[in-house]
């Protein structure tokens, strides 16, 4: 029997069957989606094998008990900060970690809409996972089983670009980039309470202008803020460099620009 006799009738077979089960022997299934017009991004992790799963009796899984109530708290509990929220519940292997920030610039009131808005939804698309994230228009929703308060976690990263093109994109490029060189490190100078910055520049060739916002999780040191800062701005080229604007989210850091206000 010739050695390529053996590959098709012994080792491809055995190749077949195990390929569909590799995400779940390695363990790390992530799936992402947007809502059509992108008000919401999600993914969610399956870090572990654990099959997902829509059982009801599975919903009374003490780790969902634990990600409602901590979820729950954080859209109905008057006496939370709500610019950021951080905070576990339960014990291993059942312990829910949760963190919620909301944009720099949004008002306190706000910030609790967009955490009332984003919650039954994330809920929804990732509840049956072991760790999940949500980014709305100006708030970030996540929760893992594993501690995630100032730990720097560059995925899942989700690419979002804007509908239009710019027209002179080198020009373009020109101008946005300092502005975020600028607008991170003043983001990561800031405290344990907000590490956010705003700005805007125009391109005076096309006499456009750009706006821009970064942030980061404000329980991220100022190095690891950086770094996280650092990483999205480098993917601009991937997410959006011939439009106009888009979006480069993370779960610690959040940068986002665009050709008109927002
Ligand atoms: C988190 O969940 C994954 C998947 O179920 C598991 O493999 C891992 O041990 C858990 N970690 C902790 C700290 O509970
Ligand atoms: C749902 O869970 C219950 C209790 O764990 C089990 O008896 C039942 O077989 C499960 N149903 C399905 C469809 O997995
Ligand atoms: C950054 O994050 C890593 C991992 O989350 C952590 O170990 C480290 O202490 C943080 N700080 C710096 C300065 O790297
Ligand atoms: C943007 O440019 C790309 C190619 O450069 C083109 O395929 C796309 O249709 C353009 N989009 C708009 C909205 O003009
Ligand atoms: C950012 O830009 C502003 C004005 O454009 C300037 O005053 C400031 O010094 C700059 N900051 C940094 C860190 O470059
Ligand atoms: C644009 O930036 C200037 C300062 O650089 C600021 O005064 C102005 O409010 C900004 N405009 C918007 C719409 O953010
Ligand atoms: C540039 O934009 C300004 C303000 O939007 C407008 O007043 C001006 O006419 C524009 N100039 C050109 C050359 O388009």
């Amino acid at each position: 029997m010739g050695s390529s006799t053996l590959l098709i009738f012994f080792v491809l077979p055995i190749l077949l069957v195990l390929a569909p089960l590799a995400p779940t022997i390695v363990g790390h299934h992530t799936s992402s989606a947007c809502t059509d017009n992108a008000d919401y991004c999600w993914s969610c992790v399956d870090n572990g094998g654990m099959q997902p799963t829509h059982n009801a009796s599975n919903n009374g899984g003490i780790y969902r008990q634990n990600l409602n109530t901590l979820l729950s708290s954080l859209t109905s509990d008057p006496k939370i900060n709500p610019r950021f929220y951080s905070s576990s519940l339960g014990q291993a292997p059942d312990k829910v970690n949760a963190i919620a920030v909301c944009r720099g610039d949004v008002a306190p009131e706000d910030c609790r809409t967009c955490f009332k808005d984003s919650v039954p939804i994330f809920l929804q698309k990732c509840a049956d996972q072991k760790k999940g994230i949500i980014w709305a228009e100006r708030c970030t929703v996540q929760y893992s089983n594993i501690s995630i308060f100032g730990v720097l976690e560059y995925d899942p990263l989700k690419n979002v670009p804007s509908m239009h093109n710019v027209s002179n994109p080198e020009q373009y490029k020109q101008v946005r980039d300092p502005l975020f060189e600028n607008l991170s490190e003043k983001a990561a100078a800031g405290d344990s309470d907000l590490k956010f910055a705003a700005g805007n520049v125009s391109v005076h060739v096309t006499n456009e202008t750009i706006y821009a916002t970064v942030q980061c999780s404000p329980d991220l040191d100022k190095q690891n803020c950086s770094d996280c800062l650092k990483e999205s701005i480098s993917e601009i080229p991937v997410c959006c460099d011939r439009v106009g604007g888009g979006r480069v989210l993370r779960p610690s850091c959040y940068l986002r620009f665009e050709s008109s206000p927002f």
